[in-house]
């Protein structure tokens, strides 16, 4: 197990990387580490060449990531738009990795974001002491990644402030960056573009102006259709997390995610799963990544303190968490579905009494 806590996707996935570079023969647009199709396959899974296994990163719809792989090869940038937790971040992740081979030139936007951290910064020691010089510059992930031919992720794009996103008309419309204190610029090498993510559900985001969403490919990941496809997602990311952070991984994780995930998507929906009876909200997004999170803190949980055993009584704490983000009303919403619903259901009684005990 390596010393690190995470390490970036090309690093977890090497062996995959190199095996599919190895046996990819489709032309590759210049710059790429790998061809179109062989991306797809390193997001999607399958089997390398040579027969090594790829696992899936992404779960879902394979279109929507052809239309992605497809735009990082235009001149136009992507943008992944999406509710939270329906995997932006880690899509975004994995396509720096497999196009560019690197995934770590990141800036996270936020309202505090400035120019200089999408443009350049300078060392005022070396500016002070020898004037503006190459010297002094300092570069951020965008400029490194223009002057390497890589890609560069905007995390969060609508967050920053609408004048510091339009910093990035240039660079997209003439792959240029002007420096005016040295009379120069930088000029993207071949290979480098954008992926930038935003969620739509948040307040307090920046518009994109239109002159922006204009050079911008927009692909929308969805909240998984069925409970299913959810459970699937679910089991495969929790098997992983616990595994990297060396939790031994209780035997009924399946059956448990199988349960949490009704009581969610019901939440989420507003409706039973049978549509006959109509419920309140809560006001968080209840997301996949949520219902991660709860199962991966009810591992630890079980590991720790239950003698490895998963049970309701183990979630209860943590999926209150996730669902009660407003005290008050999240707790009468929820309080609401336990009494309409959750009591009279067979097989969720012991979800019934312990999440009725902690409320
Ligand atoms: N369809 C999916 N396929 C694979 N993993 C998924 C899927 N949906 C969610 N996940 C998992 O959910 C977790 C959270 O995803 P991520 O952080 O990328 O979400 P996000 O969309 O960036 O959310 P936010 O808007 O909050 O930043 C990841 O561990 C990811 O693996
Ligand atoms: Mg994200």
């Amino acid at each position: 197990m390596s010393e690190m806590l995470r390490l970036p996707a090309e690093a977890i996935y090497a062996g995959e990387l190199a095996a599919l570079a190895a046996g990819d023969a489709d032309r590759r647009p210049s710059g790429w580490a790998l061809s179109p199709k062989v991306v797809v396959t390193y997001l999607m899974g399958g089997t390398a060449a040579d027969g090594t296994p790829v696992t899936p990163k992404y779960v879902g719809d394979r279109r929507l990531i052809e239309t992605a792989v497809a735009t990082l090869a235009t001149d136009r940038a992507l943008l992944l738009l999406g509710v939270p937790g329906t995997a932006k971040s880690w899509v975004s992740e994995h396509l720096a990795a497999a196009v560019a081979g690197d995934s770590t030139m990141v800036i996270q936007c936020t309202a505090g974001t400035d120019e200089n951290q999408v443009r350049y910064g300078w060392n005022y020691a070396q500016l002070l002491a020898h004037g503006p010089s190459r010297e002094a510059l300092v570069a951020t992930p965008m400029m490194r990644a223009m002057e390497s031919g890589k890609l560069c992720r905007l995390e969060e794009l609508t967050r920053m402030g609408s004048d510091v996103q339009d910093t990035l008309i240039t660079v997209l419309s003439e792959k240029m960056m002007p420096i005016p204190e040295l009379n120069s610029a930088v000029y993207a090498r071949r290979g480098f573009n954008i992926i930038a993510t935003a969620n739509n559900r948040d307040k307090g985001v920046n518009e994109l102006s239109s002159a922006l969403k204009r050079r911008f490919n927009v692909v929308v990941l969805p909240l998984p259709d069925s409970a299913e496809e959810e459970v699937a997602i679910i089991v495969k990311r929790v098997g992983e997390m616990a595994q990297s952070l060396d939790l031994p991984e209780p035997r009924n994780v399946a059956e448990e995610v199988a349960r949490v995930v009704a009581i969610f998507r019901e939440l989420r929906a507003g409706s039973t799963e049978d549509g006959k009876v109509a419920l309140k909200s809560p006001s968080g997004g209840l997301s996949t990544a949520e219902a991660i999170g709860v199962m991966v803190g009810g591992i630890s949980q079980a590991t720790f303190f239950n003698d490895g055993r998963l049970t309701p009584g183990t979630l209860a704490a943590t999926m209150i968490g996730a669902v009660v983000k407003d005290p008050v009303q999240d707790k009468a919403v929820l309080g609401e579905y336990l009494e309409t619903v959750l009591k009279k259901r067979r097989g969720f009684e012991d979800y019934y009494a312990s999440l009725s005990e902690l409320i």
